[in-house]
């Protein structure tokens, strides 16, 4: 393509089929003011993957998010960012300019470097005459440095038929160093105006249009209806994010190159592909994590001084089919098959290494799917959840013996996926528990996945019973908020009364806690 040919592809845009209004420079030098149709940044803005000298700032334009081509020209548009060390942006410490690509969504991705380590920023976007509400990010401390303490904030599973993100509302107010988000940031089946919870109709919060979605501007669209909910929005502003995929990104409890439908897997690789570039144009990921075809880089670490190493874990994508053909709660030979795998050799590894070599206080795997061994359904047999670690025995067998012969302590697993909350501890065999656990869990519940939930559910003090290592379950939505010091790991189950109208209100349901050196899980 000639130069000529690229500047008149750089055009003004006036959306909505409007006229293009004027050719500008050439690719490279300074462009003139975009015009937009409406408001660009309606999803919102967002900051990830922190480092000690910086982290992701992001933002997707998008004028009319549901439209096809979400108001956009095909066109490459510039947009200016501004990083300030105060929120009235009086000491701007870096600029620059991206280009939003039509190739990406019109999403942007600037990786920030050059800044202090340990301390907030606050960053926004211009494009043309339009300006983006401002975001708050905090690097990490300097490698190796002595920290005191780290609180951040775990959610996820957000399902935006079945409810508000009132949660997130609150979290955004908890005043956190980061958020990990565990996945299912979409769900992506077709539109439900109602649905059946235990026998009784349900009808849906709020709706989304469509079926269930394949392509990539299905998916595209999917991520604009819930990026436009300003408690999400409010969420990502407040924070930087770590976020990670789990089934509902592309398909439920799909794994490797498999769906739950029996799709051929090379037809299902086209739809992997869609949604991977989907979820990266959304979310605030570094380059490293840049789709390639129906594949995505997304385990990492990232290390607060001395005090806490964070591993986040991708449990879907090298993992191997479910066994027992992906039944609820029953057992078959193919649990303990030897040759399952949930983490995948190369990730096993990098996680080992990590875990062995970390010097920090406290080392956490922040992942998707439960690792205690939880009997599911009281009775004469015992019933795993199979999407779970309860069915890969021999992976699961793996890493905990790994755990105990590295001598690998003080260690903390951060789960989503149940819609539940639950704090345990974690044994070889969850039904005859030894003496010392290896590890524990706190199992976040869901922002709005199940609607309001309950305090209890019927069939939990049943479970609560023939569980050892269970301390806790609690079946309403919300977040966890983990408060990290040398000595003590406190977490927060923070519980919204109720999530089908707004204004729902937070409360602690429960604080469970840890004490450095002393494994096992004790209430606060
Ligand atoms: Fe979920």
């Amino acid at each position: 393509m000639t130069r000529s040919q690229i500047s008149r592809r750089h055009v003004l845009w006036m959306g909505g089929g409007a006229a293009l209004l004027a050719a500008l420079p050439g690719y490279g030098q300074s462009i003139p003011q975009p015009v937009f149709s409406d408001y660009p940044f309606q999803l919102g803005i967002a900051s990830g993957e922190p480092s000690a000298d910086g982290f992701v700032i992001w933002t997707r334009l998008a004028p009319q998010p549901l439209e096809q081509g979400h108001g956009m020209p095909a066109a490459v548009v510039p947009v200016q960012w501004q990083v300030a060390e105060d929120e009235s942006f009086r000491t701007v410490v870096q600029t620059g300019e991206a280009l939003a690509r039509p190739e990406l969504g019109h999403s942007v991705h600037v990786e920030v470097a050059g800044l202090q380590p340990g301390r907030p920023y606050f960053y926004r976007f211009t494009a043309g005459r339009e300006r983006s509400m401002m975001g708050r990010a905090r690097t990490l401390p300097a490698p190796g440095a002595d920290v005191q303490s780290v609180r951040f904030a775990v959610g996820g599973c957000q399902h935006y038929e079945q409810g508000l993100y009132t949660a997130w509302r609150h979290a955004a107010a908890e005043d956190v160093d980061f958020v990990f988000c565990y996945g299912d940031y979409i769900y992506e089946g077709r539109s439900q105006r109602m649905r059946t919870v235990s026998g009784w109709p349900v009808v849906s919060v709020r709706q989304h249009p469509g079926q269930e979605v394949y392509s990539l501007e299905d998916y595209r669209q999917r991520y604009a209806i819930y990026k436009m909910d300003p408690d999400l929005q409010g969420a990502h502003a407040a924070a930087a994010w770590f976020p990670v995929w789990d089934d509902h990104e592309i398909d439920n409890n799909w794994v490797s190159d498999l769906d739950q439908d029996g799709t051929p897997p090379e037809v299902f690789r086209l739809r992997k592909r869609a949604a991977m570039q989907a979820f990266y144009e959304n979310m605030p990921l570094r380059s490293t994590s840049f789709p390639n075809g129906p594949s995505m880089s997304l385990y990492r670490r990232a290390s607060f001084g001395n005090l806490l190493d964070m591993n986040f874990l991708d449990t879907r994508q090298y993992r191997t089919d479910q066994p027992c053909n992906d039944r609820w709660r029953v057992e078959c030979a193919d649990l303990s098959n030897p040759k399952a795998d949930v983490l995948g050799a190369a990730q096993e590894a990098w996680l080992m290494e990590g875990l062995t070599s970390s010097r920090a206080r406290w080392k956490a795997m922040a992942q998707q799917v439960m690792m205690m061994d939880l009997d599911r359904e009281p009775g004469e047999t015992y019933a795993a959840n199979l999407d779970s670690w309860g069915g890969y025995r021999a992976p699961r067998e793996r890493l905990l013996r790994g755990l105990t012969d590295q001598r690998i302590k003080d260690t903390v697993i951060l789960t989503g996926d149940e819609h539940q909350n639950y704090a345990g501890n974690v044994h070889l065999d969850g039904q005859n528990p030894g003496k010392i656990p290896i590890t524990s869990e706190f199992v976040a519940t869901s922002i709005s996945s199940g609607g309001d939930g309950a305090d209890m559910r019927p069939d939990m003090p049943e479970v609560v019973a023939v569980n050892p290592e269970l301390r806790f379950n609690n079946a309403q939505r919300g977040y966890l908020v983990c408060q990290v010091t040398p000595d003590l790991w406190k977490t927060h189950f923070r519980v919204i009364d109720q999530i089908s109208t707004p204004g729902g209100s937070v409360s602690t349901r429960a604080t469970y806690a840890l004490e450095h050196g002393k494994p096992g899980l004790v209430e606060a």
